[in-house]
């Protein structure tokens, strides 16, 4: 029995907030311009104060269980990639299997940042094909507005990331041809403090520091904001993506060119250019979707996933390379027949 994706779904808050509503809305010194030659970014959603990242989810999860065809009672185990969890414990996974209804469904978080559906995807594969469970829900939901300092001083990390949630439901099949039929993880955790948000620092007590003037405890914006080091993580990201799905193809006995779709994390569109462009595969094989939601991490690949099935441009019997790059470092690859 192999593991395979029976359906997909996602929800993305209905707040769009454009490049142009970053300075209107928000004071922020930047362009439209800079934003979508550097990013391709056009706008992003934001949801709204108060809502987590498992009520993104709840709608997509929902969905992709109406999806597979499946009622709520036959999902087994929870699988939520997020690095913007409700609260620094429990996980976001807990709080989404009770706004389902799922009392007693073993619940787990993935903290693997933009590779955490790859993650939380090989996490249900390897599940589902040793009997652990039979129906997986896999999510991958954010809230990122939340930790985006969203003033001048943080515009380059600010511009990039937006909140959704995207689901999916991995179950097993007999087919000999369909489903995940490759998956490799990777990490390099060296690069650990070339982007992270360090608001939650257990090696201190209290978490907080104390103002010595005003005797407050205070969160210094260093450590409230995510902080990254843009041109290592690019450069990182282009040549983890190539070799991953270069790897993915000689393990697999295929050349790129008989991918049929590679669906890239969606972090910046000029990273993504790199790959296509030294796989030697055409732009309608390489979709993005960066342009309406900008980085929501963790949902990206499953978003883009369920756009490309609604579009109808990913089909049954198609030959699908994902592939995800992001904080840790971390990054991971899957080769799939849909
Ligand atoms: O999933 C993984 C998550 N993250 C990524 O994959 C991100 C990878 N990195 C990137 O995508 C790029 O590094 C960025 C798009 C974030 C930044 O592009 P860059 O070409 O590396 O720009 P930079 O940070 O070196 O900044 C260049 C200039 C600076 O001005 P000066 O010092 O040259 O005068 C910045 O202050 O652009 C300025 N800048 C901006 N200007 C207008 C930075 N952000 C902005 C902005 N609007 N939003």
């Amino acid at each position: 029995m192999r593991a395979y994706i029976a359906s997909t779904a996602f929800f993305v808050p209905p707040n769009r907030v454009t490049n142009d509503d970053l300075v209107s809305q928000f004071h922020i010194d930047t362009t439209n311009d800079w934003i979508v030659q550097r990013t391709g970014i056009e706008a992003r959603h934001f949801a709204d104060d108060g809502v987590g990242p498992s009520d993104l989810a709840e709608p997509a999860a929902r969905d992709a269980i109406a999806r597979a065809g499946l009622q709520k009672d036959d999902i087994d185990m929870i699988v939520f990639a997020t690095l913007s969890p409700e609260h620094a414990f429990p996980g976001s996974g807990c709080y989404l299997q009770a706004k389902l209804g799922l009392v007693g469904v073993p619940a787990m978080d993935v903290r693997n940042q933009c590779s955490g559906f790859l993650y939380a995807l090989a996490s249900a594969k390897g599940f589902v094909e040793s009997g652990l469970a039979k129906n997986v829900l896999v999510v991958g939901g954010e809230k990122h507005s939340a930790g985006l300092d969203l003033s001048t001083a943080g515009r380059t990390v600010a511009c990039l990331f937006g909140d959704g949630a995207g689901a999916v439901v991995v179950r097993g099949t007999d087919d000999p041809e369909r489903g995940i039929r490759w998956m490799n993880l990777g990490a390099d955790g060296r690069f650990a403090d070339s982007l992270s948000q360090k608001v939650w620092d257990s090696r201190h007590r209290p978490f907080v520091k104390k103002d010595p003037e005003t005797g407050k405890h205070v969160v210094p914006a260093d450590m409230m904001w995510a902080n990254m080091d843009g041109k290592v993580v690019f450069k990182n990201a282009v040549e983890k993506m190539i070799l991953s799905v270069m790897g993915m193809c000689m393990e697999n006995g295929i050349e790129a060119t008989d991918l049929d779709l590679v669906v890239c994390h969606q972090a910046n569109m000029r990273i993504n250019e790199f790959v296509r462009d030294q796989l030697g595969l055409p732009a309608d094989k390489v979709p993005n979707n960066i342009q309406k939601y900008g980085n929501t991490t963790a949902a990206t690949i499953p978003i883009l996933l369920a756009e490309l099935e609604r579009d109808g441009r990913l089909k049954p019997g198609m030959k699908v390379a994902l592939v995800g790059f992001g904080s840790g470092f971390t990054w991971g690859s899957a080769y799939l027949v849909w």
